[in-house]
This record gives C-alpha cells, sequence and structure tokens, in this order.
C-alpha cells in the first residue's frame, strides 16, 4: 500500500481527505498537534502527534512511514485572528511549511499538495475569480499562504520540487455517514453557525452588511462540499506524478450564493428557523467572492458531484444536529477534547486541558 503524509489529517478537509485516499488505495498517515483537530476524525492510518514546525520530529515521521508524497492542511486558518495575530500565522503558516520542505528534501519526498486560500488574491479587480489575478492579499493570512505559494514554486525550480496549490474557496458540508463534519472552535464559518443557530445554541447569526452591491445586499460566496475538495487532491496527486514544477488552481464550484441565501437553504432543510442580528461589515470583506473553475476542470478534470447549496447544507445539517451529538464510542473524542459550553453568554465550543480546566483552542476560521 502506497503511504502519504498528511499534515493537518485531524482537521475538517484533512479528515475528509484521508478517507477519499484510503479508497484511492493510499495509507493516509497524519501528523497533527491536536490544536484544532480530532483525533476522532483520524480513522484511515496511524496518528503521529507532532508540531509540523518541529524538524526532530518531522524526521523521525519521514523516517518511520517514508511516504512516497505530502498533503499540506496544517495551519492556522482564521483572516480575524490573523489580523490580531500575525506572527503567529507566519511562524506556523510560513515556518511550519519551511520545516516541511526541508524534511522532504532530507527524505527524498518531492511531491506536495498544499491547501491555500482564496484569500491570497485579495479584493479582486474581475470576476469570477481566475488563476491569472495578481497575488494581493489584505489579510496576514492570506499573505502567509501567498508566501507559501512562492517558496513552493523557488523549491519547484531550484530542488525539482512537483507541487499543487489548491485554492480553496468556502469548504462546507459534510460527511456525515464517515462520522466527519466541521467542528471547529471558535467558529467563523457560515453554514455551521447558522445551524448553531436554528438548534438555539448560539442567540442569533449576525449579518456583517445588508448595503453591499450584490442581489440581496449580502456577500456573495462560492460553497465546495468538502468530499469535492477531497476529490480534488486525488487529482492533484495524479498530476504531480506526470507534471514538474509548481501550479496553482482555484477550487470553488463556480457559482456563487449570498450570506441570505445560505440562511434561506439552512431553514428550508431544518424546518427552522434561523434568527439573525444586524451588523456592521466588516474590514476587507469583499462582495462577491466566487471562483472561475475552468482550469482545474479541464486540466484535472476536476467536476464537483455535491454542488447545490441545499445537498451542501443538509450534509452539515445531518451532521451537526444528530452525528456530532451522538458520535459513537469508536469516535468520540476524548473527555479532555470534547467540546464544553462554558456559558449561555458566550457559545463558543471550549475543551478542557490536562488539568481539566475549560480554555480556549487557538485555530478555525474563515479559510
Ligand atoms: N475551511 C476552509 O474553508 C478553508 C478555505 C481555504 C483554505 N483552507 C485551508 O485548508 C487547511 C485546512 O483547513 P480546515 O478548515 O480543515 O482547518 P482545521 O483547523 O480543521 O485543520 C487544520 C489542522 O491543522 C492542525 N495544525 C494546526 N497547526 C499545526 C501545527 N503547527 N502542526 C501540526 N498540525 C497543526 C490542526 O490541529 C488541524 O487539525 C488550512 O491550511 C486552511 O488554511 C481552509
Amino acid at each position: 500500500m502506497r503511504t502519504i503524509l498528511v499534515t493537518g489529517g485531524a482537521g475538517y478537509i484533512g479528515s475528509h481527505t484521508c478517507q477519499a485516499l484510503a479508497r484511492a488505495g493510499w495509507r493516509p498517515v497524519v501528523l497533527d498537534d491536536l490544536s484544532s483537530g480530532h483525533p476522532w476524525a483520524v480513522q484511515w492510518g496511524p496518528l503521529e502527534p507532532g508540531d509540523v514546525r518541529d524538524p526532530a520530529r518531522l524526521d523521525a515521521v519521514f523516517a518511520r512511514h517514508a511516504p512516497e508524497a505530502v498533503i499540506h492542511f496544517a495551519g492556522l486558518i482564521e483572516v480575524g485572528a490573523s489580523v490580531r495575530d500575525p506572527g503567529a500565522f507566519y511562524a506556523v503558516n510560513v515556518g511550519g511549511s519551511l520545516a516541511l520542505l526541508e524534511a522532504m528534501r532530507r527524505h527524498g519526498v518531492n511531491r506536495l499538495i498544499f491547501s491555500s486560500t482564496c484569500a491570497v488574491f485579495g479584493p479582486p479587480d474581475r470576476l469570477p475569480l481566475d488563476e491569472d489575478l495578481p497575488h494581493r492579499p489584505i489579510s496576514p493570512y492570506g499573505a502567509s499562504k501567498a508566501m507559501v505559494e512562492r517558496i513552493l514554486a523557488d523549491h519547484a525550480a531550484a530542488h525539482g520540487l512537483r507541487a499543487v496549490a489548491l485554492r480553496y474557496f468556502n469548504a462546507a458540508g459534510a460527511d456525515p455517514a464517515a462520522g466527519l463534519g466541521e467542528a471547529h472552535a471558535p467558529e467563523t464559518h457560515l453554514i455551521p453557525l447558522a445551524i448553531a443557530a436554528a438548534l438555539g445554541q448560539r442567540p442569533a447569526l449576525t449579518l456583517f452588511g445588508t448595503d453591499y452591491d450584490t442581489p440581496d445586499g449580502t456577500c456573495v460566496r462560492d460553497f465546495v462540499h468538502v468530499n469535492d475538495l477531497a476529490a480534488a487532491h486525488l487529482l492533484a496527486l495524479d498530476w504531480t506524478g506526470r507534471e514538474a514544477g509548481m501550479h496553482g488552481f482555484n477550487l470553488g464550484n463556480g457559482v456563487g450564493y449570498s450570506v441570505r441565501e445560505v440562511i434561506a437553504a439552512v431553514e428550508r432543510v431544518s424546518g427552522r428557523p434561523v434568527p439573525v442580528s444586524f451588523g456592521p461589515r466588516r474590514a476587507g470583506d469583499p462582495p462577491h467572492l466566487v471562483a472561475d473553475s475552468r482550469r482545474i476542470r479541464a486540466r484535472l478534470g476536476w467536476n464537483p458531484r455535491h454542488p447545490a447549496i441545499d445537498d451542501i447544507v443538509a450534509s452539515a445539517w445531518d451532521w451537526h444536529h444528530r452525528v456530532f451529538p451522538a458520535l459513537p464510542a469508536r469516535l468520540a473524542p476524548p473527555e479532555s477534547l470534547r467540546p464544553v459550553r462554558e456559558n449561555d453568554d458566550d457559545p463558543r465550543p471550549a475543551t478542557r486541558d490536562e488539568n481539566g480546566e475549560h480554555k480556549r483552542r487557538r485555530g478555525a476560521g474563515q479559510g
């Protein structure tokens, strides 16, 4: 069986991708520090706890498992947090990627798929967003991913690295049958927040800006089912087997839904109202972000199987209201990692640390 190293494989997109890898005959070895990932999400291969910035830990994992390729999901993902603490984002996202690349060179591995983001582009001056737009990120998060893309291109030129950067738009949905779904803490993504509001787990969903130049005044985004994202990684992996160099692909359905349309979909699927409140626009939120997905469709043969927003929302709804609260013992996180509610004023999940103290976990947020 072919072995692949998956950093961040205990996280949301990484865990779904591990399932897809296993189905395709790969043995995914997950390296994850569990800062925002979950042991219960690692089901298709060994979990090697560790920090991707740790060269000694990387050497041990490469030596033990001899992976022939790497998928690099590990990183910090919340845009707002990156503005407050840019150093942490550059350290983990850029420093972690550099440490990983050096370890790959030491161990003779030259195929890498990297989790990038549409945030590398910043506010676009044309729509939909194609690959030829310049990288003009406005957040440290987007900048950290753009820097890594540049580093990958330089390593491809200097060292023969074969790399694909997949620039995800908004990952969404779940795979309830596999016991997998989105469990960020704190959660900042629209669909899980709308579902939590419908379930009464939070008071109301805040709409940040209703006066944008869009059909209903709310921001428009491109939501792509997490299993369709996972499938793209398999195609990208094949691509690195036959194409040299570093290549970036924008990865979204190419269809935009407004915040209000997503809320309506949650209400249709759940049969419950989503209580909303209204807030001001958030700095740096472009009105309209939709992928031009022609290149990834044409070159990698990617074809999303779950593009309809109701299908995406239905899978997320099933996960959040039925599967996650009743995870069987086989999948359940240890008590120390299980989300707990601290008080009714702050609906974000929290964790207990080793001393039994409640604490917030870092990570999560808008990718
Ligand atoms: N979720 C989205 O919509 C989205 C959009 C664009 C890009 N992305 C990118 O995709 C990747 C995965 O996102 P996700 O939503 O699954 O996030 P996630 O937080 O669920 O997964 C990230 C994983 O990385 C691990 N991790 C973090 N720092 C680490 C470190 N120093 N060493 C080892 N492991 C570490 C976490 O524990 C977690 O399991 C990220 O790189 C993110 O920037 C996500």
